[in-house]
Protein backbone atom coordinates (compact mmCIF):
# COMPACT_ATOMS: atom_id res chain seq x y z
CA UNK A 1 0.00 0.00 0.00
CA UNK A 2 1.13 3.75 -1.07
CA UNK A 3 1.02 6.01 1.31
CA UNK A 4 -0.07 9.94 1.03
CA UNK A 5 1.52 12.51 3.11
CA UNK A 6 -1.70 14.92 5.00
CA UNK A 7 -1.14 18.01 7.26
CA UNK A 8 -2.75 16.34 10.97
CA UNK A 9 -3.76 19.81 12.20
CA UNK A 10 -6.36 20.37 9.58
CA UNK A 11 -8.47 17.42 10.87
CA UNK A 12 -10.71 18.74 13.85
CA UNK A 13 -12.06 16.56 16.67
CA UNK A 14 -15.57 15.13 16.72
CA UNK A 15 -15.69 14.85 12.53
CA UNK A 16 -16.20 12.00 10.35
CA UNK A 17 -13.58 10.50 8.71
CA UNK A 18 -14.26 8.48 5.80
CA UNK A 19 -9.96 7.88 5.46
CA UNK A 20 -7.35 6.14 8.62
CA UNK A 21 -4.33 7.88 9.27
CA UNK A 22 -0.98 6.84 10.05
CA UNK A 23 2.53 7.83 11.17
CA UNK A 24 5.48 6.57 9.89
CA UNK A 25 8.48 5.16 12.12
CA UNK A 26 11.62 5.25 10.22
CA UNK A 27 9.51 3.39 7.00
CA UNK A 28 6.83 1.95 8.92
CA UNK A 29 3.23 2.93 8.95
CA UNK A 30 1.61 3.44 12.55
CA UNK A 31 -1.83 3.73 12.61
CA UNK A 32 -2.63 6.78 14.64
CA UNK A 33 -6.84 6.65 14.63
CA UNK A 34 -8.53 4.39 12.34
CA UNK A 35 -11.69 5.89 10.45
CA UNK A 36 -14.41 4.19 12.60
CA UNK A 37 -13.13 6.21 15.73
CA UNK A 38 -14.08 9.32 16.88
CA UNK A 39 -11.19 12.16 17.12
CA UNK A 40 -11.61 13.16 20.94
CA UNK A 41 -11.30 16.81 22.35
CA UNK A 42 -8.63 14.97 24.69
CA UNK A 43 -6.80 12.28 21.99
CA UNK A 44 -3.00 12.93 22.29
CA UNK A 45 -2.74 13.33 18.54
CA UNK A 46 -4.58 16.96 18.75
CA UNK A 47 -1.14 17.60 20.74
CA UNK A 48 1.13 17.64 17.54
CA UNK A 49 2.12 21.01 16.35
CA UNK A 50 0.81 22.81 13.52
CA UNK A 51 2.92 21.13 10.86
CA UNK A 52 2.95 17.72 11.68
CA UNK A 53 2.66 15.65 8.56
CA UNK A 54 0.63 12.51 9.07
CA UNK A 55 -0.03 9.44 6.30
CA UNK A 56 -2.95 7.89 4.92
CA UNK A 57 -3.39 4.98 2.45
CA UNK A 58 -3.82 6.43 -1.05
CA UNK A 59 -6.90 4.23 -1.70
CA UNK A 60 -8.46 6.82 0.82
CA UNK A 61 -7.18 9.95 -0.77
CA UNK A 62 -10.33 11.01 -2.50
CA UNK A 63 -12.28 10.53 1.45
CA UNK A 64 -9.25 12.81 2.66
CA UNK A 65 -9.99 15.27 -0.24
CA UNK A 66 -14.04 15.32 0.19
CA UNK A 67 -13.66 16.15 3.88
CA UNK A 68 -10.88 19.19 3.10
CA UNK A 69 -13.45 20.21 0.57
CA UNK A 70 -16.64 19.72 2.74
CA UNK A 71 -14.92 21.33 6.09
CA UNK A 72 -12.82 24.38 4.54
CA UNK A 73 -14.66 27.48 5.32
CA UNK A 74 -14.48 26.41 8.83
CA UNK A 75 -10.85 25.73 8.81
CA UNK A 76 -10.50 28.86 6.99
CA UNK A 77 -12.17 31.00 9.93
CA UNK A 78 -10.72 28.83 12.57
CA UNK A 79 -8.59 31.55 14.57
CA UNK A 80 -6.47 28.96 16.26
CA UNK A 81 -5.24 27.36 12.71
CA UNK A 82 -2.00 28.16 11.02
CA UNK A 83 -1.94 29.93 7.78
CA UNK A 84 0.12 27.13 6.58
CA UNK A 85 -2.93 24.85 7.43
CA UNK A 86 -5.54 27.38 5.82
CA UNK A 87 -3.21 27.67 2.86
CA UNK A 88 -3.24 23.90 2.19
CA UNK A 89 -7.02 23.61 2.84
CA UNK A 90 -7.69 26.01 0.19
CA UNK A 91 -5.37 24.72 -2.17
CA UNK A 92 -6.82 20.58 -1.66
CA UNK A 93 -10.10 22.18 -1.83
CA UNK A 94 -9.59 23.52 -5.24
CA UNK A 95 -7.47 20.76 -6.79
CA UNK A 96 -10.22 18.23 -5.71
CA UNK A 97 -13.30 20.23 -7.13
CA UNK A 98 -11.34 20.41 -10.48
CA UNK A 99 -10.04 16.81 -11.02
CA UNK A 100 -14.35 16.15 -10.16
CA UNK A 101 -15.12 18.62 -13.09
CA UNK A 102 -12.67 17.64 -15.46
CA UNK A 103 -14.02 13.62 -14.44
CA UNK A 104 -17.28 14.05 -14.44
CA UNK A 105 -17.54 16.47 -17.08
CA UNK A 106 -20.46 17.53 -14.72
CA UNK A 107 -20.56 21.62 -15.56
CA UNK A 108 -23.32 22.36 -11.99
CA UNK A 109 -19.45 21.71 -10.48
CA UNK A 110 -18.16 24.78 -11.42
CA UNK A 111 -20.12 26.63 -8.87
CA UNK A 112 -17.89 24.84 -6.43
CA UNK A 113 -14.59 25.71 -8.04
CA UNK A 114 -16.33 29.75 -8.56
CA UNK A 115 -16.72 29.92 -4.52
CA UNK A 116 -13.27 28.31 -4.54
CA UNK A 117 -11.91 31.26 -6.26
CA UNK A 118 -14.08 33.20 -3.66
CA UNK A 119 -12.21 32.28 -1.04
CA UNK A 120 -8.98 32.30 -2.91
CA UNK A 121 -9.38 35.96 -3.18
CA UNK A 122 -10.61 36.40 0.23
CA UNK A 123 -8.08 34.55 2.21
CA UNK A 124 -4.94 34.78 -0.52
CA UNK A 125 -4.29 37.17 -3.05
CA UNK A 126 -3.72 40.62 -1.02
CA UNK A 127 -1.13 38.63 1.52
CA UNK A 128 2.25 38.01 0.10
CA UNK A 129 2.57 35.21 2.97
CA UNK A 130 -0.21 33.41 2.06
CA UNK A 131 0.08 33.54 -1.87
CA UNK A 132 3.80 32.46 -1.40
CA UNK A 133 2.53 29.64 1.19
CA UNK A 134 -0.01 28.45 -1.64
CA UNK A 135 2.78 28.65 -4.37
CA UNK A 136 4.96 26.01 -2.37
CA UNK A 137 2.05 23.69 -2.56
CA UNK A 138 2.16 23.68 -6.71
CA UNK A 139 3.78 20.48 -8.01
CA UNK A 140 5.22 20.72 -11.41
CA UNK A 141 5.96 16.43 -11.96
CA UNK A 142 3.10 15.81 -12.90
CA UNK A 143 0.55 17.10 -15.39
CA UNK A 144 -3.74 17.05 -15.91
CA UNK A 145 -6.02 19.96 -16.97
CA UNK A 146 -7.52 20.18 -13.72
CA UNK A 147 -3.80 20.32 -12.15
CA UNK A 148 -3.02 23.21 -15.12
CA UNK A 149 -6.14 25.03 -14.62
CA UNK A 150 -5.31 25.94 -11.07
CA UNK A 151 -1.69 26.82 -11.97
CA UNK A 152 -2.90 29.09 -14.40
CA UNK A 153 -5.38 30.36 -12.18
CA UNK A 154 -2.68 31.23 -9.38
CA UNK A 155 -0.06 32.52 -11.36
CA UNK A 156 -2.43 34.83 -13.69
CA UNK A 157 -4.25 35.80 -10.35
CA UNK A 158 -1.32 37.22 -8.96
CA UNK A 159 0.15 38.71 -11.90
CA UNK A 160 -3.22 40.73 -12.18
CA UNK A 161 -2.89 41.93 -8.72
CA UNK A 162 0.68 43.16 -9.36
CA UNK A 163 0.00 45.05 -12.29
CA UNK A 164 -3.31 46.34 -11.41
CA UNK A 165 -3.44 47.02 -7.66
CA UNK A 166 -6.03 49.41 -8.69
CA UNK A 167 -8.84 47.17 -9.27
CA UNK A 168 -11.63 46.10 -6.36
CA UNK A 169 -11.61 42.58 -4.88
CA UNK A 170 -14.63 42.03 -6.62
CA UNK A 171 -13.66 43.23 -9.84
CA UNK A 172 -10.41 41.04 -9.35
CA UNK A 173 -12.52 37.69 -8.19
CA UNK A 174 -14.80 38.04 -11.42
CA UNK A 175 -11.48 37.94 -13.60
CA UNK A 176 -9.80 34.86 -11.70
CA UNK A 177 -12.74 32.76 -12.33
CA UNK A 178 -12.04 33.93 -15.95
CA UNK A 179 -8.57 32.19 -15.35
CA UNK A 180 -9.14 29.28 -13.29
CA UNK A 181 -11.43 28.12 -16.07
CA UNK A 182 -9.76 29.43 -19.10
CA UNK A 183 -9.71 26.12 -20.61
CA UNK A 184 -13.19 24.43 -19.22
CA UNK A 185 -13.91 24.66 -23.43
CA UNK A 186 -11.46 21.58 -23.15
CA UNK A 187 -14.36 19.31 -21.77
CA UNK A 188 -15.89 19.21 -24.90
CA UNK A 189 -12.98 17.75 -26.55
CA UNK A 190 -13.22 13.87 -26.62
CA UNK A 191 -11.77 12.37 -24.20
CA UNK A 192 -9.33 10.13 -26.60
CA UNK A 193 -7.91 13.44 -27.69
CA UNK A 194 -7.66 15.18 -24.81
CA UNK A 195 -5.47 12.21 -23.42
CA UNK A 196 -3.69 10.99 -25.90
CA UNK A 197 -0.18 11.01 -25.09
CA UNK A 198 2.24 11.90 -27.83
CA UNK A 199 1.59 14.90 -30.37
CA UNK A 200 -1.72 15.56 -32.31
CA UNK A 201 -2.45 14.88 -35.75
CA UNK A 202 -4.05 18.01 -37.87
CA UNK A 203 -7.41 17.04 -37.12
CA UNK A 204 -6.49 16.64 -33.68
CA UNK A 205 -5.21 20.12 -33.40
CA UNK A 206 -7.73 21.80 -34.97
CA UNK A 207 -10.42 20.23 -32.99
CA UNK A 208 -8.62 21.06 -29.93
CA UNK A 209 -7.80 24.36 -31.09
CA UNK A 210 -11.60 24.70 -30.93
CA UNK A 211 -11.78 24.71 -27.03
CA UNK A 212 -12.17 28.51 -26.51
CA UNK A 213 -15.40 29.01 -28.10
CA UNK A 214 -16.70 25.73 -26.56
CA UNK A 215 -15.65 27.36 -23.43
CA UNK A 216 -18.07 30.52 -24.20
CA UNK A 217 -20.35 27.90 -25.06
CA UNK A 218 -20.60 26.53 -22.09
CA UNK A 219 -20.27 29.68 -20.15
CA UNK A 220 -22.92 31.24 -21.38
CA UNK A 221 -25.00 28.42 -21.95
CA UNK A 222 -24.59 25.39 -19.16
CA UNK A 223 -23.05 27.98 -16.65
CA UNK A 224 -25.60 31.13 -16.80
CA UNK A 225 -22.28 33.80 -16.25
CA UNK A 226 -22.76 36.72 -18.49
CA UNK A 227 -19.58 38.52 -18.04
CA UNK A 228 -17.83 40.28 -20.92
CA UNK A 229 -14.77 40.19 -19.03
CA UNK A 230 -14.53 36.15 -18.35
CA UNK A 231 -15.46 35.51 -21.73
CA UNK A 232 -12.61 37.38 -23.08
CA UNK A 233 -9.94 35.49 -21.12
CA UNK A 234 -11.41 32.02 -22.36
CA UNK A 235 -11.99 33.40 -26.23
CA UNK A 236 -8.39 34.85 -26.79
CA UNK A 237 -6.05 33.25 -24.06
CA UNK A 238 -4.94 31.82 -27.45
CA UNK A 239 -4.66 34.61 -29.38
CA UNK A 240 -1.03 36.23 -30.37
CA UNK A 241 0.10 39.52 -30.88
CA UNK A 242 1.68 39.04 -34.28
CA UNK A 243 -2.09 37.37 -35.56
CA UNK A 244 -0.53 33.77 -35.15
CA UNK A 245 -2.74 32.80 -32.66
CA UNK A 246 -6.28 31.42 -32.38
CA UNK A 247 -9.53 30.76 -32.87
CA UNK A 248 -9.45 34.47 -34.95
CA UNK A 249 -5.86 35.20 -35.24
CA UNK A 250 -6.91 38.47 -33.68
CA UNK A 251 -4.23 41.08 -33.05
CA UNK A 252 -5.30 43.53 -30.22
CA UNK A 253 -5.94 41.07 -27.52
CA UNK A 254 -7.81 42.13 -24.31
CA UNK A 255 -5.59 42.67 -21.21
CA UNK A 256 -6.63 40.39 -19.15
CA UNK A 257 -6.45 37.38 -21.93
CA UNK A 258 -2.86 38.15 -22.08
CA UNK A 259 -2.37 37.54 -18.59
CA UNK A 260 -3.62 34.58 -18.82
CA UNK A 261 -1.84 33.66 -22.14
CA UNK A 262 1.45 34.69 -20.36
CA UNK A 263 0.33 32.01 -17.22
CA UNK A 264 -0.42 29.50 -19.45
CA UNK A 265 2.59 29.75 -21.51
CA UNK A 266 4.47 29.55 -17.87
CA UNK A 267 2.92 26.77 -16.66
CA UNK A 268 3.16 25.01 -19.95
CA UNK A 269 7.21 25.00 -19.97
CA UNK A 270 7.47 24.27 -15.95
CA UNK A 271 4.89 21.34 -16.00
CA UNK A 272 5.83 17.74 -16.79
CA UNK A 273 4.28 16.93 -20.04
CA UNK A 274 4.01 13.24 -21.46
CA UNK A 275 4.92 14.59 -25.07
CA UNK A 276 8.25 16.20 -23.50
CA UNK A 277 11.31 14.35 -22.97
CA UNK A 278 13.14 17.14 -21.16
CA UNK A 279 12.24 17.75 -17.08
CA UNK A 280 10.22 20.77 -16.47
CA UNK A 281 12.25 23.69 -15.90
CA UNK A 282 12.32 25.50 -12.68
CA UNK A 283 10.27 28.63 -12.05
CA UNK A 284 14.22 30.81 -12.52
CA UNK A 285 15.09 28.70 -15.56
CA UNK A 286 11.60 29.29 -17.46
CA UNK A 287 11.93 33.01 -16.39
CA UNK A 288 15.40 33.66 -17.40
CA UNK A 289 15.53 30.95 -20.44
CA UNK A 290 12.22 32.34 -22.01
CA UNK A 291 13.06 35.83 -21.01
CA UNK A 292 13.44 37.70 -24.83
CA UNK A 293 9.97 35.56 -26.13
CA UNK A 294 7.92 36.50 -22.98
CA UNK A 295 9.23 40.75 -23.54
CA UNK A 296 8.75 40.43 -27.11
CA UNK A 297 4.99 38.65 -26.74
CA UNK A 298 4.04 40.37 -23.39
CA UNK A 299 6.44 43.30 -22.91
CA UNK A 300 8.84 43.82 -20.61
CA UNK A 301 6.29 45.46 -17.65
CA UNK A 302 4.26 42.23 -17.74
CA UNK A 303 7.72 40.17 -17.66
CA UNK A 304 8.89 42.02 -14.60
CA UNK A 305 5.53 42.31 -12.73
CA UNK A 306 5.62 38.34 -13.64
CA UNK A 307 9.15 37.93 -11.81
CA UNK A 308 8.37 39.75 -8.95
CA UNK A 309 5.28 37.38 -8.26
CA UNK A 310 7.69 34.71 -7.08
CA UNK A 311 10.11 36.83 -4.60
CA UNK A 312 9.31 35.61 -1.46
CA UNK A 313 9.19 38.25 1.44
CA UNK A 314 11.34 38.17 4.50
CA UNK A 315 9.59 37.27 7.66
FE1 LIG B 1 -6.36 26.91 -23.61
FE1 LIG C 1 -4.54 26.49 -20.69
Amino acid sequence: MKFIPIRLKVIKPSEKRGFDIYTMEDTKPILLLGKNSPLDEDSPILEYNSNFIAFIPDNQLKEFKNFISNNVDDILNDPSMSQQNKMYAIYVSMINNLEELVNTRNLSLCSKVTKDVSRFIAHTINDTTAISILLSFIRNDAYNLALHMFNVGVYASMLTKKLHPELSNKKLEEIAKGYFLHDIGMLKIDKKILLKKGKYTEEEFKEIKKHPEYGVEILRRDLKIFSPIIEKIILEHHERKDGSGYPFGKTEINEFARICSMADIFDAITSKRDYKEELPKTTFEALKENKDFFIKEFGRDKYEAFIKCFYIPKK
